[in-house]
């Protein structure tokens, strides 16, 4: 029986979890695997802190250096989130040659290049399926068991708490702010949502996997970025009424030769796989050439769905004779900053003779052509009409300057939602 030593860079909520399933199931896991693991120490900021777990006082430490330089730790797990110290403790890992298993999206997304260089050149393991959907092993998946594939898109609901906000918007009606709000209080958004609601998080995954999918560096600051703060009900509603779901989707896809990575509110149909899952949960919609079509569904977050990510590349890295790093060769050069999408488009419009063409013919003369149109009432005070356009797929550029021409005095408060999944 193989017995390795390893250590931890944080014991929080994730870290605690990870303590926790190590003591329920470690005996078995070394029975079925050959390889038993032992926390010899476990990095805090703070000693006196109650912990969620039963870690032994004396194992904590505040000394990095006690982790990181401990020759016989063979493998860091780090839990400590942040881009920093975490990627410069990752890397000094690395540099050791000892294997890192981290669940940080944002250390990784953010030093990309430094991470993996430290682990090429120290010929040291690297695995990171927590960072990205929790439990759901995607980024097993998209390295191993899709490698056969040229991926051709993945789509994801990858933040749960966006999720869980416009799942409840959708079935409640209810406004943006008293959805988060309740959120907050449920401890399901942080006291700053920032991270989640602007969509960094989303962001820093999408990073991840579109590195992964098209097997060069993309990165996180090629990522389009929209979040979910402008959304109204009346748009979840009007959405409805065209039958499309909202969701916070992270986009990458390869289209005539260039990489689309873009994370913003995206109506899809109905029927779509996407548009049923609710509430905290995650999921990834991959199409690759070979596979077809796909749907990785389950809990992206909590202490217990992470450990089981990490748990998972713990063992596999314990039982790795070599380590094999991400297939991922050079920078992508061409990013798409304009891409086809089918568009919602909502507006308050005067109601009076010609608003109606001069919006069509605005749009008709970018290229724009309207599959649907539909008036929701007119205010009788201020004379204006809420209308909204379906458009049939048009370029994200052209629908700018096509509204961005529209008179202000005819046409105001527009919303522009993309929609995925509907030709
Ligand atoms: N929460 C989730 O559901 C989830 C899901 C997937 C991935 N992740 C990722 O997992 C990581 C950890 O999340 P978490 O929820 O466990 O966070 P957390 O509860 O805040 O835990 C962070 C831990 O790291 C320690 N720490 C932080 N900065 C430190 C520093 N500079 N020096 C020493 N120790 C430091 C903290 O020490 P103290 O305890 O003494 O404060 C704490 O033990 C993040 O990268 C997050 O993105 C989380």
């Amino acid at each position: 029986m193989e017995k390795i030593a390893i250590g931890f860079l944080g014991c929080g909520n994730i870290g605690s979890g990870v303590y926790r399933l190590l003591g329920e199931r470690g005996g078995e896991i070394a029975r079925n695997e050959g390889v038993s693991f032992t926390v010899k120490r476990a990095l805090v900021r703070s000693l006196a802190k109650k912990r969620a777990c039963d870690v032994p006082q004396e194992i904590l430490t505040d000394r990095p250096e006690d982790v990181l330089d401990d020759p016989q730790i063979g493998i860091v797990m780090e839990f400590m989130g942040g881009a920093e110290p975490a990627a410069s403790y990752i890397i000094r890992a690395l540099s050791a040659g000892k294997t890192v298993v981290t669940a940080n999206k944002m250390a990784l997304a953010t030093r990309w290049n430094d991470i993996i260089s430290a682990a090429e050149r120290y010929g040291a393991g690297l695995y990171f399926e927590a960072s990205v959907c929790g439990a759901i092993p995607i980024i097993r998946a998209m390295s191993d068991s899709l490698q056969a594939n040229r991926i051709e898109s993945v789509m994801g609901i990858i933040n749960g708490t966006t999720n869980y906000i416009l799942s409840r918007m959708s079935s409640e009606g209810a406004a943006y702010a008293d959805v988060l709000a309740d959120a907050q209080r449920l401890g399901l958004a942080e006291p700053d949502p920032t991270a989640d609601v602007e969509g960094f998080d989303a962001a820093y995954k999408l990073s991840i996997l579109a590195s992964l999918a098209f097997h060069r560096h993309v990165p996180v600051e090629s990522v389009y970025r929209e979040g979910i703060t402008a959304v109204t009900p009346l748009d979840v509603q009007c959405g409805r009424e065209f039958g499309l779901t909202l969701k916070l989707l992270a986009i990458a896809k390869q289209e005539n030769g260039r990489i689309q990575v873009r994370v913003h509110p995206t109506f899809v149909p109905d029927a779509h796989p996407l548009a049923s899952v609710s509430d905290a949960f995650n999921a990834v919609y991959v199409d690759g050439s070979a596979c077809g079509e796909m749907m990785f569904y389950g809990r992206g977050a909590g202490d217990m769905p992470t450990a089981s990510a990490l748990v998972s590349d713990l063992i596999k890295a314990g039982r790795a004779k070599r380590h094999a790093l991400p297939a991922v060769f050079g920078e992508a050069e061409e990013i798409a900053d304009d891409w086809n999408s089918v568009y919602f488009i909502r507006m308050l419009a005067a109601d009076e003779l010609g608003v109606l063409s001069m919006v069509s013919g605005k749009l008709a003369e970018h290229g724009v052509s309207i599959a649907s149109m539909m008036q929701k009432g007119r205010d009788p005070h201020s004379g204006y009409a809420q209308l909204v356009f379906l458009t049939h797929r048009a370029g994200e550029r052209a629908v700018r300057t096509a509204l961005s021409e529209m008179d202000g005095k005819t046409v105001s408060q527009v919303s522009v939602i993309r929609v995925e999944g509907q030709s």
